[in-house]
């Protein structure tokens, strides 16, 4: 007993003395944030991670099979140590255990407790002296709690020693999303991998994957193969700002085969991401009425855009032909990808052709859409689209029903961005408010869901820097630094009542890749602002001090160092 006390002393001590370097010390204080962290620095007790400690969890069970291999795995990345999975609960240090949620008090009830979206996700960590133990209701949870235990490990086997700890967390929104423009670069599905991993270090949930643009169409539909094939390739791509038109005059493309989406679906799904795929129409669709020009209202030809910005160039909203194909494409899209939400675009769909177009007139006169772009409907910058309840607009809100009905006929429900709201949103729509919050309130008071992704909180595609000559040229007309993104609130209560707060699922960060063209600068644009926004998504408001945010971004970087991803050394 006394050479155990002596013992603990010396550990202890040497704990202790090196505290100074916390980078390197088990620490509690990570991102996001965790609910309840409680330590108490009077109880001299702590678990020593030693070589062989064992891993110990439920082996009939393949998830928490899994999740304890990825603990094993980032034990050894941190600490160099390897640990042993497990059954023997006798002798294993770290538990990984499901527990069963308790009944209501007061009600008995045969049936199991229903759980809440954040209660699926919810654990607890507890450190004592006997080990440490990670619970949860299901292996979601597990998940989320083996990342943590992940992000307070030591970096050096012989500063493994766990000071007592009782960590109870749950994340704050249900929907913690990032969006990847692969259409106006392509990225490969080894880098959505680690893009996933680093997503997964961050509690994120959901990977909304923008597939299709005027620049290049990257998803395979097998029912029209020229699509993938001719629409994935643009002639040649501009250099520097899109209106000086200068060209390298370089081929560039690249699509996935469903067997590709199928594999990033398999490895999000490990990961507790859930794959949202965007075909964004019925605008930015040049790369389709490359391959079939019949689609658009001139009949063409049309280039796969070799510059960026809003092209004039839609999709026909009168051809039945539409229709048609959007069903095709969105068939096949719900083959691939089980997600409960579809993203279907809508952003940035001018109008000037439909206007002119005696296909898109006779449909607006067959349907009745009547002129009332007098009513101006939520937005900002609309780049090129109508903001009024014009036919045309209606026209495209026409359009979104019937997908909307087909999707439904799929068991799924729809996303679009803010200009879904111009025309009338249809029964089921989901709101991606990226023109600022408003679209996102206006749908809330319409009690439709919606995600909040205002450009000037969520565009990491912006520099996050003031001086833009310290970082990679990017999209430059407002910065979206890392105390930016952590001040958004997304349930704008100064706009929303509680009950219409309940609408917002959740926020998602956007990195639009036009000038972003390779794995190393996207990862630069999103570190450590997705550390930002992760708080911005994990945690409740009255946790929020971005102060603190930056004492303990350092010991995250450590692990990006770790891992071997890029990040800007700096924030503001
Ligand atoms: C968008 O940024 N056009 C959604
Ligand atoms: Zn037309």
């Amino acid at each position: 007993m006394k050479r155990l006390f002596l013992f603990s002393t010396l550990l202890v001590f040497l704990f202790s003395s090196v505290s100074a370097d916390e980078l390197y010390e088990v620490n509690y204080n990570i991102i996001p944030l965790p609910k309840e962290v409680k330590t108490d620095p009077s109880k001299k007790v702590f678990f020593m991670l030693k070589e062989g400690t064992g891993i110990c969890y439920d082996q009939s069970n393949a998830e928490c099979t899994r999740i304890a291999q990825f603990l094993k795995e980032w034990t050894k990345e941190a600490t160099g140590l390897t640990l042993q999975l497990t059954p023997d609960d006798k002798n294993a240090m770290i538990q990984l255990r499901l527990v069963s949620p308790a009944a209501p008090k007061g009600k008995k009830s045969k049936k199991p407790v229903a759980l809440t979206e954040q209660q699926k996700e919810s654990y607890t960590m507890k450190v004592t002296e006997k080990g440490v133990e990670l619970t949860a209701y299901e292996p979601v949870g597990l998940f989320r709690a083996a990342q943590t235990l992940r992000k307070c490990l030591p970096e050096r086997p012989d500063l493994g020693m766990m000071p007592y700890v009782e960590i109870t967390d749950q994340p704050r929104f249900t929907y913690r999303g990032v969006m990847l423009d692969c259409a106006r670069h392509f990225f490969s599905v080894e880098f959505i991998k680690q893009f996933l991993d680093v997503m997964a270090l961050h509690g994120c949930n959901q990977f909304h994957w923008h597939l299709t643009e005027d620049q290049g169409w990257r998803f395979e539909v097998k029912a029209l193969p020229d699509l993938a094939v001719k629409g994935s390739v643009r002639e040649k791509t501009v250099i520097g700002p899109s209106r000086m038109r200068i060209y390298d005059n370089i081929p560039y493309g690249g699509y996935y085969t469903q067997e590709e989406c199928r594999e990033v679906v398999r490895y999000a799904a490990e990961r507790y991401i859930n794959v949202v795929p965007e075909i964004d129409m019925p605008g930015h669709m040049q790369s389709a009425l490359h391959v079939f020009p019949n689609l658009g209202c001139t009949g063409g030809p049309y280039p796969v855009a070799p510059h960026w910005g809003v092209m004039r160039d839609v999709l026909c909203g009168g051809n039945p032909e539409t229709l048609t194909f959007l069903k095709t494409v969105f068939g096949e899209i719900c083959d691939v990808f089980p997600s409960p939400y579809i993203h279907i675009g809508g952003d940035e769909c001018p109008k000037e052709r439909w206007q002119k177009c005696p296909k898109c007139q006779a449909k607006i006169k067959e349907l009745g859409l009547t002129d009332e772009s007098n009513v101006k409907v939520e937005g900002g910058d609309t780049r090129g689209s109508q903001d009024g309840r014009s036919p045309e607009n209606k026209l495209q809100s026409y359009i979104n029903h019937e997908i909307e009905q087909f999707l439904a006929s799929r068991g799924r429900s729809l996303i679009g961005w803010d200009e879904i709201l111009a025309g009338g949103l249809t029964e089921d729509a989901i709101v991606m408010s990226w023109r600022g919050t408003k679209g996102g309130v206006a749908a809330a008071k319409q009690k439709h869901r919606v995600i909040m992704s205002p450009n000037v909180y969520a565009y990491i595609d912006h520099p996050q820097l003031k001086d833009y000559g310290k970082q990679p040229r990017t999209t430059d007309s407002y910065i979206v630094s890392c105390s930016k993104i952590y001040s958004f609130e997304p349930l704008v209560p100064e706009e929303l009542s509680g009950e219409e707060g309940d609408y917002i699922l959740g926020v998602q960060a956007n990195l639009w890749t036009e000038q972003v063209a390779y794995p190393e600068h996207a990862l630069y644009q999103l570190l450590p602002r997705l550390a930002s926004m992760s708080e911005v998504q994990w945690c409740n408001p009255e946790q929020k001090d971005f102060e603190n945010f930056k004492t303990r971004l350092p010991r995250l970087e450590k692990l990006y160092d770790r891992i071997g991803v890029v990040y800007c050394p700096e924030i503001e």
